[in-house]
């Protein structure tokens, strides 16, 4: 399933924009947050997700690419976040941060790692989480190329969720389009965030989903 980025949306037309992707048939929005220390970028706060939330009934998936997401877990389902997703780098240990997503504020909780970590650190958390977010860029802008090693990660984080959890997600992010969402998804992936390849595409928004939608195998 596509997971369109607004980070590469025109903000002048937003509301506009993710109601055009979800005619598009996509099935959830993906909101990437960034604090310019984990990354060193600035993207939106909660207050984007409180804008958008009367636009569209998709869920919003918040990306938090911030040094402590704890802090600004509240403030986002205030807001109308569906699923939170945190980065491994900055929770180690997150049994706590997903007991509090799951049971405290009740959504659905992912984990992130970047390029350089270890596919198997996931590995004892996979049965407690909705979604595993295998970063296929250094995170921190959009429109940067696919890192070709991720592949194999993907494969490696497949082997994993099959044995521990087989319906925790598998999510992708960073350089997808028409030439790398087939690896990345015969290898295992089944969302795929796209944000250059989807708000930026010259064929037009509807045609772009469909073009990447079909280009994907079932898992
Ligand atoms: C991390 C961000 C980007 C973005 C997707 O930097 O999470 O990966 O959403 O960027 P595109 O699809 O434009 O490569
Ligand atoms: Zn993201």
């Amino acid at each position: 399933m596509i997971a369109p980025s607004i980070l590469a949306a025109d903000f002048s037309r937003l509301g506009e924009l993710v109601r055009e992707v979800e005619a598009a048939g996509v099935n959830r929005i993906h909101v990437d947050v960034m604090d310019g220390h984990f990354v060193p970028n600035l993207s939106m706060g909660a207050v984007v997700v409180k804008g958008l939330r009367p636009v569209t009934k998709l869920p919003l998936e918040v990306h938090l690419m911030v040094q402590d997401p704890g802090k600004f877990l509240d403030g986002f389902v205030k807001a109308g976040a569906d699923t939170l997703i945190v980065h491994l780098e900055v929770h180690p240990d997150p049994r706590a941060i997903i007991e509090h997503i799951r049971r405290g504020l009740g959504k659905k909780v992912g984990l992130a790692f970047n390029p350089d970590m270890a596919v198997a650190k996931i590995e004892p958390f996979l049965r407690d989480i909705d979604l595993a977010l295998c970063m296929t860029v250094f995170p921190g802008f959009g429109g940067q190329a696919y890192i070709p090693e991720s592949t194999a990660r993907i494969a490696e984080l497949r082997a994993l969720v099959q044995k521990h959890n087989p319906a925790c997600e598998i999510e992708v992010d960073g350089g997808i389009d028409d030439a790398t969402i087939p690896l990345a998804s015969k290898a295992g992936a089944n969302v795929f965030v796209a944000g250059t390849a989807v708000f930026g595409a010259k064929q037009g928004i509807a045609s772009a989903v469909k073009e990447l939608q079909q280009l994907t195998v079932k898992w």
